[in-house]
């Protein structure tokens, strides 16, 4: 596949994935209206859908068809924006803009902003079950999936990163702790997508280690490029506010390690995430597209 071939490819699945989620969330008019907009506000934003994008990959390198699947990814994607709302209320990183538009608490209110992103990790589990009910996924796999992704959004997955980027803060921390809140607050959910869509697409044991290794290299490059696009980016592109690391002061790898260092790693790893592919073929190509587009991204 070529990379204007890829490149529609990943088109084509936003566009399932954007569908899929219009279904899964209840409409705007729901009762109760409020939380059902202010859900909807913020998936439809204008997310990248990396790590739905990443699940169907997955799914495929392993062999599987997507159809069934859209639910479980769709479920990563509202964990993920859910994350988002928290993360920018007044009491975390305090921003204003995401994805492009005024943050939920902006204009909804804080307490209807802990209540959508409370309700989209509620669904989420629901929706992940819904595979093993309506879509043909055995009940242990479906199981194991609701496990992984519950380990990798909770207290000792994302969670537990942003616990500690949050204690971190005006902090001196060492290189160690930095690599636990990367590995954490970004990380563990990308590693649960790829793991999550492999899984549900029946991959081998030896083709869910490499794509796990995919994945940790992957997690870990893109969190440097957030945390370069947050010093060097341009905040009209990437839809929310630069310089709030520094404003809040973050322990980031550019504060840590410096830019043009950040900038190796980054390249560094995501030759790493790449190799990890290699026993796949063709059949890994949009995986590949995505490690290598981290390095160039704006948003
Ligand atoms: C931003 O994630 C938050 C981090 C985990 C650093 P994305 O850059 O994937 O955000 P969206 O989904 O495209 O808005
Ligand atoms: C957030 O990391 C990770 C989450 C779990 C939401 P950041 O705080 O760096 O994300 P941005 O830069 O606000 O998107
Ligand atoms: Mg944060
Ligand atoms: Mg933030
Ligand atoms: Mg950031």
């Amino acid at each position: 596949m070529n990379r204007e071939a890829q490149k529609r490819e990943i088109n084509q699945k936003v566009i399932l994935i954007d569908e899929a989620l219009s279904r899964y969330l209840p409409g705007p008019q729901v009762t109760p209206a409020a939380v059902h907009e202010a859900m909807r506000y913020s998936v439809f934003a204008g997310g990248k859908r990396l790590r739905p994008i990443l699940f169907l990959a997955a799914a495929e390198a392993a062999g599987g068809d997507i159809a069934p699947l859209m639910p479980a990814a769709c479920a990563i994607e509202l964990i993920h924006t859910y994350s988002l709302i928290h993360d920018d209320l007044p009491v975390m990183d305090n921003d204003d803009y995401r994805r492009g538009k005024l943050t939920n608490h902006k204009v909804f209110g804080e307490a209807m902003a802990v209540l959508a992103g409370d309700a989209l990790l509620t669904l989420a589990f629901g929706l992940i079950a819904e595979c093993g009910l309506t879509g043909g996924v055995s009940p242990l796999v479906t199981a194991e999936v609701i496990r992984e992704v519950s380990r990798a959004a909770g207290s000792q997955g994302m969670i537990g990163g942003q616990v500690v980027d949050i204690q971190s803060e005006n902090q001196s921390i060492d290189k160690k702790t930095l690599a636990y809140i990367h590995a954490h607050k970004t990380g563990a959910l990308f590693k649960a997508s790829v793991r999550s869509g492999a899984l549900m697409g029946g991959g081998t044991e030896q083709e869910i280690r490499n794509l796990t290794e995919y994945a940790e290299n992957l997690g870990l490059a893109f969190q440097i490029t957030d945390d370069i696009l947050d010093v060097e980016g341009d905040s009209q592109k990437l839809g929310k506010t630069v310089g709030s690391d520094e404003r809040k002061k973050k322990s980031t790898y550019p504060a840590i390690y410096g830019l043009e260092n950040s900038k190796k790693s980054a390249a560094d790893v995501v030759t790493k995430a790449i190799s990890a592919l290699d026993a796949f073929g063709e059949k890994a190509d949009i995986l590949r597209y995505i490690a290598d587009y981290l390095l160039h991204r704006e948003k």
